[in-house]
């Protein structure tokens, strides 16, 4: 984050990355020009916390200019030297920088040979960038300037923010392919990662695009192209306050994230079907290019790829139509065979994943077309995409998904209902059936919240637990895959998910007496339900001694007799139980870490938008 205005810099920053810490977390640090003219940083290894509680010990000269980063580590381990900011012309210039400069080494060497007294303290790729613009400062007494200059040379994905000593007032970034947003207050603006940075002092954004350089003072906002040319920028306002993104009295952001998935279900179907009828006004223009299509590719990493899967299942079913999903890092270097008739869908909670936005620019470039389904108002996919549905899910922070999750789910429905309207494909009946359905799951999903307390007595209870399996059909699989997922995040369990089907060709053998396996039971409503496919599976494992927790319908007596432990969904047709579904899985992973002391929000090692590949 940067920040020029008040002689406050030292709270602002410090205040924006305990906001941005989601994003890495194995360092941080700031560099603040302070008001007798001396540039100062302070860089700690470890959490935010342990450099905020530097700085209180051993105040920072307070002033108007200042940047700050956390980190989440690339080109050298987590340690205080490879922390950022770095510095650059003899300790006059900071700069901190996210993503990866790929010709680093070149850049060293060839830096080495024209100034050899240089000293290098860390082993970051981003300390090379530090002492180039330090070089180019030296030449051309501008920090614009110099970067403009340095970032012409770089090859690789990059945020860079940079100020000097010698320009106070003045802080200047620049961006390829790894985000920036810049906010406009009264008498100070602010640079961040995202919108979180600042949106405690102002709700008032300015969007920028690839390959572009802007230079804030207190009251000056200017963005140009890396040649230097101006260029239009788009504000917009942050449609959620600060507070959202506050813990507000619950243990952890995940817990409270978890409780908002009912409202973020509701708040992403709001104003998107009229009279039985699903219609997404963000599509309003592609519906010839949606009835044309041949194909859809849904692109996803994580937890998006699995609300992906869950929408390949919808959107073959409703819209007749093949679905092909892939996770975003494996479709782009295997040539994938796409043109003008394939639609590439994406999933993306910040929109700015490194991977999927790399996978749909080569989407774009090979001519498919694109839309996003984006948590964040402004992020780089939903720019580089034909179109954006968004989900209103409001600020995700805990690193492991839950509401955008949910709200993914919905989002890929609706577009799956959307295209289905275009196509012809469904009744109108049965798709206003189908809506209906839809929009009862928030009230639904708010009464499978109120098993927390009962998910943790269970998750305490087997705290000791090594391993656990999960098992689904249908879209129950990937229900199971995020519900392994969750426990390798959080409670660092080993932990996988299968499709039950398939249990028998391998999986099986894992099974041994006490082994825990969660499975995801269908409805037995229904003419077409895999109930008695999933039972018989039960059994199976029972047969081997597995400790079989169930997720199941309410008033399911079928598998109580094969099943340790059961927790009830409302009754829902198959499409609807994922939605219903994840909860139990959430709770169970997040209550299991909690069991072990360990930091359900900021998992080890893990950072919520990976902008690096
Ligand atoms: C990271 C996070 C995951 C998330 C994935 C995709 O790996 O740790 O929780 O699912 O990124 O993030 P996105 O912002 O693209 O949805």
């Amino acid at each position: 984050m940067g920040y020029v205005g008040g002689n406050r810099s030292v709270e602002v920053l410090l205040g924006g990355l305990r906001r941005l810490e989601y994003r890495g977390y194995d360092s941080a640090g700031i560099a603040v020009i302070g008001t007798d003219g001396g540039l100062e940083v302070r860089k700690h290894a470890g959490k935010l916390r342990v450099l905020v509680d530097d700085v209180e010990t051993n105040p920072v000269q307070d002033g108007p200019t200042g940047i700050g980063h956390t980190r989440w580590a690339t080109h050298g381990g987590p340690t205080d030297a490879n922390a950022h900011p770095h510095l650059g012309d003899d300790g006059r210039l900071a700069l901190i920088h996210n993503g990866i400069i790929e010709n680093f080494a070149e850049l060293k060497t060839e830096l080495l040979v024209a100034h050899p007294e240089t000293v290098f303290t860390s082993e970051t790729d981003s300390e090379v960038a530090a002492h180039l613009v330090g070089y180019a400062f030296r030449d051309t007494g501008d920090v614009t300037e110099a970067l403009r200059r340095v970032v012409a040379k770089l090859q690789g994905a990059f945020t860079l923010l940079v100020l000097h000593r010698d320009q106070p007032g003045v802080v200047v970034g620049a961006r390829r392919n790894s985000p920036l947003v810049i906010g406009l207050g009264e008498n100070e603006n602010f640079l961040g990662s995202d919108v979180a940075a600042f949106v405690e002092h102002t709700r008032r954004a300015l969007a920028i695009g690839q390959d572009q350089i802007v230079t804030i003072t207190a009251d000056s906002v200017s963005v140009t192209d890396f040649d230097g040319n101006p260029v239009d920028t788009e504000e917009f306002e942050v449609t959620w306050d600060a507070s959202a993104a506050e813990k507000g009295g619950w243990s952890s952001f995940m817990a409270k994230e978890i409780s908002e998935q009912p409202e973020a279900v509701a708040n992403t179907l709001l104003g998107r079907s009229a009279d039985g009828a699903v219609h997404i006004p963000e599509l309003d223009g592609l519906d010839d290019t949606l009835r044309g299509i041949e194909r859809i590719v849904i692109l996803g990493c994580g937890t998006a790829a699995y609300a992906g899967m869950i929408g390949k299942y919808a959107i073959e079913k409703w819209a007749r139509i093949p679905v092909e999903v892939d996770l975003s890092h494996e479709f782009r270097y295997r040539e994938p065979v796409i043109d003008e008739r394939t639609l590439v869908l994406s999933i993306s909670q910040s929109g700015e994943t490194m991977d999927t936005l790399m996978a749909v620019k080569y989407a774009i470039e090979a001519g498919a077309k694109t839309i996003s389904i984006c948590n964040t108002q402004g992020a780089t996919i939903a720019r580089e995409s034909d179109a954006v549905i968004y989900t209103h899910a409001g600020p995700e922070v805990a690193v492991a998904s839950t509401k955008a999750l949910v709200a993914q789910v919905t989002a890929v429905y609706l577009f799956g209902l959307h295209l289905a309207r275009l196509r012809g494909t469904l009744g109108t009946a049965e798709a206003s059936v189908l809506l209906a359905e839809l929009q009862a799951v928030p009230a639904k999903l708010a009464t499978v919240l109120e098993q927390h307390a009962e998910i943790r007595e269970l998750a305490h209870w087997m705290s000791d637990t090594r391993s656990v399996l999960f098992l689904g059909r249908h879209v129950g699989y990937p229900v199971a895959l995020e519900g392994a997922l969750k426990l390798k995040e959080l409670a660092y369990i080993h932990a996988e998910g299968f499709a039950a089907g398939e249990l028998k060709h391998g999986p099986i053998a894992l099974i041994e007496p006490g082994q825990p396996v969660f499975v995801v039971v269908p409805s037995p409503r229904g003419a077409d339900s895999l109930h008695p496919k999933v039972v018989s599976n039960i059994q199976e494992i029972r047969a081997r001694g597995a400790r079989v927790l169930a997720i199941a319908e309410a008033g399911d007596a079928s598998v109580l007799p094969y099943a340790d432990k059961v927790f009830t969904i409302p009754p829902a047709s198959a499409f609807f139980e994922p939605l219903l579904a994840f909860a139990p899985l959430q709770i169970f992973a997040m209550e299991l870490a909690a069991a072990k002391g360990l930091d359900v929000d900021q998992p080890r090692n893990l950072a919520k938008s990976v902008t690096v590949e």
